[in-house]
């Protein structure tokens, strides 16, 4: 398309002076069994937050952050998530015809953002796994990734800008950070961090060591790992060198632990903004409500709604504690 090709060039040239990264990968070969039954034919990533795919909210960030290119790790029958990146001609052709350009305008977003690739995970043997895939389309120059999780909305967008000030400063891999409720940090990774004596920002911090799911008594902080990751490439080598765990899934935050363990510098930026995690259905409504609520068309509609359905009585402080 031309407008896309306009647009992706206007990107480039812009972005390639700040970010440390040309490919964002988006691991999206999961099963998202805790979206059965929908995901049984609709892969998750495609699931619309108002009328737009997760990926590609996801997507626009990457961009935005200066990738050039992004990789989509699919797995075999999940073709419709790279589908969604791809000029349709024929539907195109038709809202052109209708002379529907508003919709033709949202449905040419997605392929205008920047190139896409894929690669294929044949079984869904983990996170890690799925990034290892990604190291045979690599360039040769290209020294780091972009890891975004689909899964996870990192609000307002722009943290993966700070994460490539880190890197440019202080080399090495760099992770994202939420602070959360210490009643929930059981649910997260949950980073093991040291302060960073002549770090102007406060919220860089030096990683030690993560650990799965804590209890709360052994939680080395409430800094709980949110789905984005700028990986220095020697995590494919550590990706070879670790062994699988449970499920025989290789676990990409194995694969930082033994880089840390070997001296190679991770740091992790805290994320003062807000999440939502797409992956639970829990999660993918409070996003998909949150998202309609800041819409001029849906917005007022769906609070009025939301206040006749909750009621006059509806006290939020009795609700959160009962
Ligand atoms: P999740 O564990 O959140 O996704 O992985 P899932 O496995 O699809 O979901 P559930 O737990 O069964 O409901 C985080 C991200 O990593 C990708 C997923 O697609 C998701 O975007 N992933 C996970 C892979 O690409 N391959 C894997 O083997 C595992």
């Amino acid at each position: 398309m031309q407008g896309g090709k306009v647009a992706k060039a206007a990107r480039s040239a812009r972005d390639t002076a700040g970010s440390c990264f040309r490919t964002a990968v988006v691991p999206a070969a999961g099963l998202g069994t805790r979206f059965l039954p929908a995901t049984k034919t609709v892969p998750k990533e495609l699931l619309p937050v108002v009328d737009t795919p997760g990926i590609e909210l996801v997507a626009t960030e990457a961009a935005d952050s200066g990738a050039q290119r992004l990789v989509i790790v699919t797995s075999p029958g999940k073709d419709g998530v790279v589908a969604h990146f791809v000029e349709d001609l024929v539907l195109e052709g038709t809202l052109a015809e209708r002379g529907k350009f508003h919709l033709l305008e949202k449905v040419r977003k997605a392929q205008a953002l920047l190139d896409v690739a894929s690669v294929v995970q044949e079984e869904p043997l983990g996170l890690g796994h799925a990034v290892a895939q990604v190291e045979s389309v690599l360039d040769d120059d290209e020294d780091a990734i972009a890891v975004l999780l689909p899964d996870d909305l990192v609000l307002p967008c722009g943290v993966l800008d700070v994460m490539s000030r880190v890197r440019r400063k202080r080399g090495g891999s760099v992770l994202c950070a939420i602070d959360v409720p210490k009643d929930e940090v059981s649910a997260y990774g949950v980073f093991d961090v040291a302060p960073v004596p002549d770090a102007v920002n406060p919220n860089v911090l030096r990683v030690n060591g993560m650990v799965e799911k804590p209890a709360l008594a052994d939680a080395p902080s409430t800094f709980a790992a949110a789905g984005r990751y700028l990986l220095d490439r020697a995590i494919f080598d550590a990706l070879r060198r670790i062994e699988p765990g449970a499920g025989g899934e290789l676990q990409l935050t194995d694969a930082i632990a033994l880089l840390i363990a070997e001296g190679h510098p991770v740091h992790v930026v805290v994320h003062r903004g807000s999440r939502h995690d797409l992956g639970n259905p829990g999660g993918y409504l409070r996003a998909a409500v949150d998202f309609a609520l800041e819409r001029e068309e849906y917005g007022p509609a769906l609070r009025e709604w939301l206040h006749h359905r909750l009621g006059p009585d509806w006290d939020p402080q009795l609700t959160a504690t009962d």
